[in-house]
């Protein structure tokens, strides 16, 4: 390893995770299984890629851990919070995303992570009536009981440094509003004064996670953590936040495919999303205050990859729509269709169609485990406020909107930050060379 400031990955690594459903169990089963040599963590870059080190005749190829101290999945120490008391196995079996022949082995693991009781407010998901919920006085009480769990959690399992990781459901759409979401004094009296329009669930989580000094990141399309308040609570904090929305079918296709069109200079006339999905997440995304939060997450992958300002003759005023039905028969095995209208020389029309028959939890389960790897590893380089590299990982990456900062759709320029950042942390240079 190269001589790296970066603190090593001593002791365990805790996860808690906001949310025990369909993502969550596959996410913690596959680790579980992993360790036991019976599964293999495939679609994770943390646990498989190789990224060039140096340059010339000094140029390597080396996997993450290789070039910087990474915790192994035996370093993992998992909690849960969920509306639902049913305890990870159950919760795994429920979801049926995994066959019981690959549960089976780790039962008894995941039959000991029983959900704590979930700081909810049904307002923002109407869909779900489950009672393992938290008594709350108000947004600011329900902050100080989930920071009780953060503590218990660190001293009942003795672990060296915690992340905490949303994988709950999509809440209803809360808009950024300055007045009470643009300093860190006006999020805090607003959740002492109980504004629950305004202050989400989650954002109460967010809140005590980095007050107790776990990084945040936000696996829905929730504006969490996407406030000026909370960038002010991870620079307070010096902690790392990311989010929003893990990319990972549709969006993952059409942030690799839209740079083919882009680089051909091809011209785009129109771009239609459709799916449909059976699991809880598409119950929830089936209200439309929920698919709200959704829809703005997923339009915004586009517009930063093809830009009418840069190639109006390209690019202007193309169809955008995205929809997302639910259709319970397919449950997890999410079905996407995209049509794409393109034009070419002379404005001659042609059309592009993907069919991606995909498995949603199995594409999340990957970006979980990256993901929390990542901003621990972030942390303990020394990073805070928004982590610019996960964008890679994530549908509606943050930026800092209010100084007209744009974020990167594209996914090769999202890998080229990612490998810099790894690079940096352990201590090589970053560069653009082609690899
Ligand atoms: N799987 C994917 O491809 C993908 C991609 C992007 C984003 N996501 C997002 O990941 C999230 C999880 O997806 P899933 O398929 O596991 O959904 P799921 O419905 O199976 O699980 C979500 C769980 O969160 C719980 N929950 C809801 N609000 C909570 C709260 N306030 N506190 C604690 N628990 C709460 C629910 O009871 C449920 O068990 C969703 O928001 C989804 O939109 C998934």
């Amino acid at each position: 390893m190269a001589n790296s400031n970066t603190k090593p990955a001593t002791g365990k690594l805790g996860i808690m995770i906001v949310g025990l459903g369909a993502v969550s169990t596959t996410f913690i089963t596959g680790v579980l299984m992993t360790r036991k040599g019976l599964a293999k963590p495939v679609g994770s870059m943390t646990q498989y890629d190789k990224i060039r080190v140096g340059r010339g005749a000094d140029k390597k190829y080396l996997h993450l851990k290789d070039i910087v101290s990474m915790p192994s999945l035996d370093d993992l120490v998992f909690a849960a919070w969920d509306v639902y008391p049913a305890n990870a196995y159950e919760s795994a079996i429920n979801a049926e995303v995994l066959k019981e022949k690959d549960i089976n082995p780790v039962k008894d693991e995941l039959l000991a992570i029983k959900p704590m009781k979930a700081a909810f407010d049904h307002n923002y998901a109407k869909r779900l009536d489950g009672d393992n919920v938290k008594q709350c006085r108000d947004r600011w009480d329900m902050v100080e009981q989930i920071r009780e769990d953060i503590r218990n959690f660190k001293k009942n399992t003795g672990v060296d440094r915690v992340v905490v990781l949303w994988a709950a459901s999509t809440e209803i759409y809360v808009a950024p509003d300055m007045q009470y979401h643009g300093t860190l004094a006006a999020l805090e009296q607003a959740m002492k004064d109980d504004k629950k329009d305004v202050i989400a669930p989650s954002m109460c989580y967010a809140y005590a996670a980095l007050m107790e000094g776990a990084p945040f990141i936000m696996g829905a399309p929730n504006t969490t953590v996407d406030i000026p308040a909370m960038w002010e609570l991870a620079e307070k904090t010096q902690l790392p936040i990311a989010g929003k929305d893990f990319k990972t079918g549709q969006t993952l296709v059409k942030s690799g495919f839209a740079p083919i069109i882009g680089t051909r200079m091809l011209g785009l006339s129109g771009w239609f999303s459709t799916n449909i999905l059976g699991n809880r997440d598409g119950l929830v995304l089936d209200e439309p205050a929920n698919f709200r939060t959704k829809e703005v997450s997923k339009l915004s992958t586009l517009e930063t990859i093809l830009k009418a300002d840069v190639q109006p003759d390209l690019y202007t005023d193309y169809y955008h729509k995205v929809r997302i039905n639910y259709y319970p028969p397919r449950n997890d095995n999410k079905e996407g269709w995209d049509n794409i209208d393109i034009f070419g020389w002379m404005g001659y029309p042609m059309q592009i169609k993907i069919n991606f028959l995909c498995r949603d939890s199995i594409l999340a389960a990957p970006l979980c485990l990256d993901l929390c790897l990542l901003i621990d590893l972030a942390r303990r380089a020394g990073r805070f406020g928004i982590q610019r590299f996960l964008s890679f990982f994530l549908k509606s990456p943050m930026h800092d909107y209010t100084q007209g900062e744009e974020a990167v759709n594209n996914l090769y320029q999202q890998y080229t930050m990612l490998k810099n950042a790894v690079r940096e942390m352990g201590g090589y240079e970053a560069d653009e060379e082609i690899d």
